[in-house]
């Protein structure tokens, strides 16, 4: 096992102890061995200075959909030419997906994973969702377990064109359940007009309970609607979106251990409003960004871009948004003491930008500010 030293850190993020005044980190094989006074770092086989830079925690990406085929630049062409966004573009992706071969759909899926590692995003979920037949609902699940690090089962994304709600609830909460949940730690639902009410998302969360899945819901992304309140009732991890909130569900998250996931990319490319996160973060509730990545509402892997946005139009401080991007993620997956943050014994998942601290994230809108990027102790840039 190799250990690098890492000094001259300008600034250090670690979203746990306050870090020293002239901070270094020692990785050791896959975990952050050591963090203190760089004067009295233990030491090591290699040592990287980074030269007044800012080091964090890798981005977690806790909400993506990556396993998917076939292109909706037209749609995305068409929206910003003020036709709306709809639940029903998802079937475009379901279509290619499945005429897809399993190659092609994992390479489409590495390719995504590396995209987004080279930018700074270390620990990445995704989910099942354009598949909505057992068989290939299956196979996306398999796809997803061997690339990404958490998997979300999302058959109750769509009711497929022509298929009745009941019998397609029916085949999602029984058999389509039984064959992917082997595959994966979550289960998800869009409950939304336009995708599944609050009785078909209920019976199919509580059946994903059953078999011992742990609970996400999208919910209030195209309007006012029962997701958030579900998504506390069952107490699951997050619940994803949450563009249209009343009083009461501000309240609600508050008051639980549900993550608030917001999307501020899809928000932005499906011409929605921003999330009010401040009125989230006021009342103590807890807040992850997410890149919501995929080829309808959301085509970006950036997590710089969600935290830029948090900042300059969200009335998120940095300091907030970065957290949010890093440590929120984690907590959002229930990972938070392993990842999202730098603390001895966490996973090694370093970020250096090339600036000497993370409020150029916002200072410096859409530039590139990934310099170095190491994923569980592997240098991967
Ligand atoms: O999170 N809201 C539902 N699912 C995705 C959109 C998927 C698509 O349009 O293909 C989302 O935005």
């Amino acid at each position: 096992m190799v250990s690098t030293l890492i000094t001259g850190i300008g600034e250090l993020t670690t979203n746990d102890e306050p870090p020293p005044a002239d901070p270094a980190l020692v990785i050791d094989g896959d975990r952050i061995a050591w963090i203190g006074e760089a004067g009295q770092a233990p030491a090591a086989d290699d040592r990287v200075d980074v030269e007044g830079r800012a080091v964090l925690p890798g981005w977690v990406d806790s909400h993506t959909h990556l396993v998917f085929a076939g292109d909706r630049t037209a749609e995305f062409a068409a929206r910003m030419a003020g036709k709306p966004y709809t639940a029903g573009g998802i079937a475009v992706t379901v279509d290619a997906t499945r005429a897809a071969s399993d190659e092609q759909l994992a390479g489409v899926l590495r390719r995504h994973v590396a995209e987004a590692l080279a930018q700074g995003t270390t620990y990445l979920e995704t989910k099942t969702g354009y598949g909505l037949t057992v068989a290939d609902e299956l196979r996306c699940a398999e796809i997803a377990a061997r690339e990404a690090d958490e998997v979300t089962f999302l058959g109750a994304h769509l009711v497929p064109p022509g298929e009745s709600t009941e019998d397609y609830v029916d085949l999602v909460r029984g058999p389509m359940l039984d064959a992917v949940a082997p595959h994966v730690r979550w289960a998800d639902v869009f409950c939304e007009t336009g995708a599944f009410d609050e009785d078909a998302s209920r019976a199919v969360l509580t059946a994903a309970a059953r078999r011992g899945l742990g609970l996400r819901v999208h919910g209030n992304q195209l309007g006012y609607g029962p997701g958030v309140r579900l998504a506390v009732e069952l107490g699951a991890a997050s619940v994803d979106h949450c563009t249209y909130l009343t009083r009461s569900d501000v309240d609600a998250l508050a008051q639980s251990d549900t993550v608030a996931t917001l999307l501020p990319a899809c928000d932005l490319s499906t011409r929605q409003p921003l999330p009010d996160a401040r009125a989230l973060l006021d009342v103590g509730a807890t807040v992850a960004l997410a890149s919501n990545c995929n080829p309808g509402s959301s085509y970006t892997s950036s997590m710089a871009y969600c935290v830029t946005t948090a900042v300059l139009q969200m009335r998120m401080s940095v300091a907030e948004a970065v957290r949010a991007a890093t440590w929120g993620g984690a907590r959002a997956l229930r990972r938070e003491n392993e990842v999202g943050l730098l603390r001895t014994g966490a996973r090694a998942d370093v970020h250096v930008l090339d600036a000497p601290s993370v409020t150029h994230l916002a200072y410096r809108p859409g530039v590139p500010l990934t310099h170095a990027v190491w994923r569980a102790g592997r240098r991967a840039r």
